[in-house]
């Protein structure tokens, strides 16, 4: 049995997601930029998202919108269906601008999550601005950015960060 029970995980990893947006928030505030949100879910990042960067246009991606009625994007900027294909469809517009990503597509399913992680680490790269960060609740084998520390009082593991090379 793990040594650390589920609402414990649950716990810490959103302690984790609130920490690294917020360290994100403080590092891009000074830059314009598109964000991308890849994973609407219910909603819960993207809010926050849009309440700490309201000057930027928030891209949002989900096979489906389930998000809570006062959650809900721009239609104009929710982008619905495979993010392996609405993804690369906007690579015109957003190619080398995007100076925040939030990758939040985990789930229970182990091979699932090995997918999604591999989508996301081939898929944003090309999008993110020199020095652009990507947040991910699944470690990525990315190429050309350094993996940051956690900041502090958050543990390892739970969410990642990673900033592109200048
Ligand atoms: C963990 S939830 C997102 C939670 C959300 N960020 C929130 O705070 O409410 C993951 C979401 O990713 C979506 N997703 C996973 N893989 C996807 C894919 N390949 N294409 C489109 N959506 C995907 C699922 O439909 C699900 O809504």
């Amino acid at each position: 049995m793990s040594t650390l029970s589920r609402l414990e995980k649950t716990l810490f990893r959103l302690q984790a997601q609130h920490a690294c947006l917020a360290h994100a928030f403080a590092a891009i505030a000074n830059r314009p930029g598109p964000v991308v949100e890849l994973g609407l879910g219910l909603g819960r990042t993207f809010d926050h998202l849009r309440r700490h960067l309201p000057d930027h246009e928030i891209h949002v991606f989900d096979r489906v919108n389930g998000a809570y009625e006062d959650c809900q994007p721009d239609p104009a900027l929710l982008h619905l269906g495979e993010i392996e294909e609405t993804l690369p469809a906007l690579a015109g517009r957003l190619a080398g601008r995007v100076v925040l990503a939030n990758s939040d597509l985990g789930s229970h399913d182990r091979d699932g999550n090995r997918q999604v992680a591999g989508m996301s680490a081939r898929l944003l790269p090309p999008l993110m601005a020199p020095g652009g960060l990507i947040l991910s609740d699944l470690p990525l084998a990315l190429e050309g950015f350094e993996a940051l520390p956690p900041p502090e009082g958050v543990r390892e593991g739970c969410y990642y960060l990673y900033r592109r090379s200048a």
